[in-house]
């Protein structure tokens, strides 16, 4: 795409710390430009590099009109961020949204653009529901899943049933840094509020399906059952999970390692330029993945693997790694934004 050609995007939460990484990460992106920012009253009219901070509640229609697509990186009330998403798409933007304010809503699709591109499929009848012409509005699912549920999608044919997961979660999943956070330090934090409700339900929502009868709703995948403990540790950027998993069949480590080789990748030869290849990589070492060394894998996109092995209580168990403010966040909701592009829904 030419440089006059890129897509105008806002980003809605730019001074946050996901709005920091959408920033760097669409700096030199061959498809999007930033044309506008947005953060909360106390922040407008301050400047971020040469752009003015426009306010996210009182600004809208100079945002709308100059840039085609927004990013929501906003951290305030569910209500009000739900609302205020809700007029974006109205005022005819597609909105990618990093907030959970909207993953339960019944016709908003939660994308993680390898597992559930299909998904896509409900966003005109969202639009007909609210009589929106152009806008619409996609949510990206929470950070902590994002290394265990590539797993769930890879191991499908081996029918996992149930799982348990521990989650090693950084201190930037809570927008922090150990500057504004120092009781990290040399510290473990065991309970991250609302983390582990949204670790166990919306791998349900990925893996279920569009309701061809009630259409604009999703049936939840029934046959899985999750059961996770989301831990805080004094780490900076990536998430680390420990998963034990019993499947239905029966699977050899051979299997379980080539699955994950073989994944067919949804995204495969649509060139989009923030897919990470490969998408999964398997660790043969008993000491991979580690958070500092292996995160920013595929520019932060990648998934990593290791230490499959048997497991008395479940019959398996492994670790998984994602970077949590890319994969996590602001690189998983760009490239959901390029594949929007690549269908067809933004123009
Ligand atoms: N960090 C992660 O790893 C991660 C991963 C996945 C999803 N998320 C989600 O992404 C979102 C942003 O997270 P974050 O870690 O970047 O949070 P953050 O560092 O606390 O940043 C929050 C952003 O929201 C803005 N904001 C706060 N109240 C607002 C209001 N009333 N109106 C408009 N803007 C407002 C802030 O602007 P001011 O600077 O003006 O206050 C700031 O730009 C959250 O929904 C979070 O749950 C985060």
């Amino acid at each position: 795409m030419e440089k006059n050609k890129k897509i105008k995007v806002g980003i809605l939460g730019a001074t946050g710390m996901v709005g920091q990484r959408f920033l760097s990460l669409l700096q030199n992106h061959p498809w999007f430009e930033v044309s506008v920012v947005a953060a909360s009253r106390k922040s407008a009219g301050k400047k971020l590099g040469s752009l003015t901070i426009y306010s996210v509640e009182d600004d809208i229609e100079i945002i709308c009109k100059n840039c085609s697509l927004v990013f929501s990186a906003i951290n305030a009330d569910k209500e009000f961020i739900k609302k205020i998403e809700e007029a974006y798409a109205g005022k005819g933007l597609p909105v990618v949204s990093n907030n959970s304010a909207h993953r339960w809503t019944e016709d908003v699709p939660m994308i993680m653009p390898e597992i559930n591109p299909q998904h896509l499929d409900i966003i005109p009848i969202q639009k007909k529901n609210h009589g929106w012409t152009a806008g619409f509005i996609v949510v990206k699912p929470n950070c902590s899943i994002q290394s265990y549920v590539p797993l769930l999608s890879a191991w499908k044919d081996f029918n996992p049933k149930k799982i348990i997961v521990s989650t090693y979660q950084a201190i930037s999943g809570a927008g922090k840094t150990f500057e504004t956070w120092p009781e990290m330090i040399d510290n473990v934090i065991p309970y991250i509020g609302g983390e582990e409700e949204k670790s166990e339900r919306e791998p349900l929502k990925i893996f279920g399906k569009i309701n061809k009868i009630k259409a604009g709703k999703f049936v939840l995948e029934s046959a899985l059952e999750i059961s996770t403990n989301c831990i805080r540790v004094p780490v900076s950027d990536g998430h680390l999970a420990a998963i034990n998993i019993q499947f239905g069949k029966k699977v050899s480590k051979e299997e379980l390692i080539k699955a994950l080789k073989d994944f067919k990748n949804p995204l495969d030869g649509l060139d989009l330029p923030s897919a990470p290849k490969p998408f999964l990589t398997y660790f043969e070492e008993s000491d991979r993945p580690q958070t500092r060394l292996d995160r920013d894998l595929g520019n932060g996109m990648g998934i990593s693997v290791g230490r499959i092995r048997e497991d008395s209580v479940l019959g398996w168990k492994c670790v998984a790694l994602s970077h949590n403010t890319i994969r996590g966040a602001a690189g998983g909701a760009i490239l959901t934004a390029e594949l929007l592009v690549k269908k067809g829904y933004i123009k």
